[in-house]
């Protein structure tokens, strides 16, 4: 197995994210059943979604904390794609017509619009529970560690608090006015769960102790907000081509986001403040980690 280039050498995200890109498609590529298998409509659809040009941000997450705390790619991987199944399914479900009912996703029609709806469900049905099947069965890994992934990915995923609960708080803000703090709320639960478990999942298999799993998951906490705050931002300011999905579409469905309910200058505030609280929380921990420092920036200043 190929190995991303080592922290030590490379020290810039943006590098750092293309270096693992290839490594984490093979292994998707294995993980996933081949069109051919049968029933082999649900395997297209799920193959549609997955090797579409995502940027594999949560994945590369997990490598990056992993690699920091002194782990090989080959004991991360299969976790790392896990993560990313999870996040497709959240993707596949989200553009649902009865949920954002979008027809745009990493630059080709969403998995409904190709396939057809119910096969979309079921695509993403099939990924959650391959991913929790991939962790399981993990040999580099000892069953308890294996155990511990487990959990911490249903808890990140489903609800009271994970990516499930929030996508039910979004859908339920449509058209309301909520406070600020409600906001936070849904964008810790449906995005930065997810993101924050990627963080934390790389530095539980590298047996991180407890000061530095708490500094890891300040870190995870704060790079998902900052992801989902400068996602409400690209709504507004980004095009289609960019962005390989429709923008404006948050204020047509007069979703609750940043740019809605602060207004567009004060979101950049936040994100300043986001990325702030992101780097700060890296000083507990006591190791190199010129990787994780340069992570915030890139989101920050995402195009896409
Ligand atoms: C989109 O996530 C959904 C959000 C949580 C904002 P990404 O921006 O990571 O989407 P891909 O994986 O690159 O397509
Ligand atoms: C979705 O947030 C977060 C998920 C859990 C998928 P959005 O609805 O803003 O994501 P996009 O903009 O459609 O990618
Ligand atoms: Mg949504
Ligand atoms: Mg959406
Ligand atoms: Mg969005």
């Amino acid at each position: 197995m190929t190995s991303v280039e080592n922290n030590s050498l490379t020290t810039s995200a943006g590098e750092f994210l293309l270096s693992c890109r290839a490594l984490i498609d093979a292994e998707l590529d294995r993980l996933i059943p081949q069109e051919a298998v049968e029933p082999a409509r649900l395997h297209r659809a799920i193959r549609w979604s997955v090797f579409a040009g995502g940027k594999r941000f949560r994945p590369a997450l997990l490598l990056a904390v992993g690699q920091t705390f002194g782990a090989d790619s080959a004991r991360l991987l299969r976790t790392a794609c896990a993560i990313e199944m999870i996040h497709t399914y959240s993707l596949i479900h989200d553009d649902l017509p009865s949920m954002d009912d979008d027809d745009l996703r990493r630059g080709r029609p969403t998995c409904h619009v190709e396939f057809d709806e119910a096969t979309a469900i079921l695509a993403g049905d099939a990924l959650q529970t391959l991913a929790f099947q991939t962790i399981a069965e993990d040999e580099g890994l000892t069953t308890e560690i294996r155990a511990q992934l487990v959990g911490e990915l249903a808890r990140a995923a489903g609800t009271p608090a994970g990516m499930v609960a929030g996508q039910a708080r979004d859908l339920d803000a449509e058209s309301k006015t909520i406070d600020p703090e409600a906001l936070e709320q849904i964008h810790l639960q449906k995005t930065a769960a997810l993101i924050c478990v990627a963080a934390r999942c790389g530095a539980i298999i590298t047996g991180a102790d407890r000061g530095e799993l708490t500094a890891i998951t300040a870190y995870g906490r704060n790079l998902g907000l900052l992801f989902q705050i400068t996602d409400d931002l690209l709504d507004v300011t980004a095009t289609a081509g960019k962005m390989g999905k429709t923008p404006g579409k948050d204020a047509r469905s007069r979703k609750a986001t940043y740019p809605a309910i602060h207004g567009v200058e004060a979101t950049s505030e936040q994100i300043d403040l986001v990325y702030r609280s992101a780097c700060d929380a890296l000083k507990g921990i006591s190791r190199p980690a010129k990787l994780l420092e340069s992570i915030p920036k890139l989101i920050a200043e995402r195009e896409h």
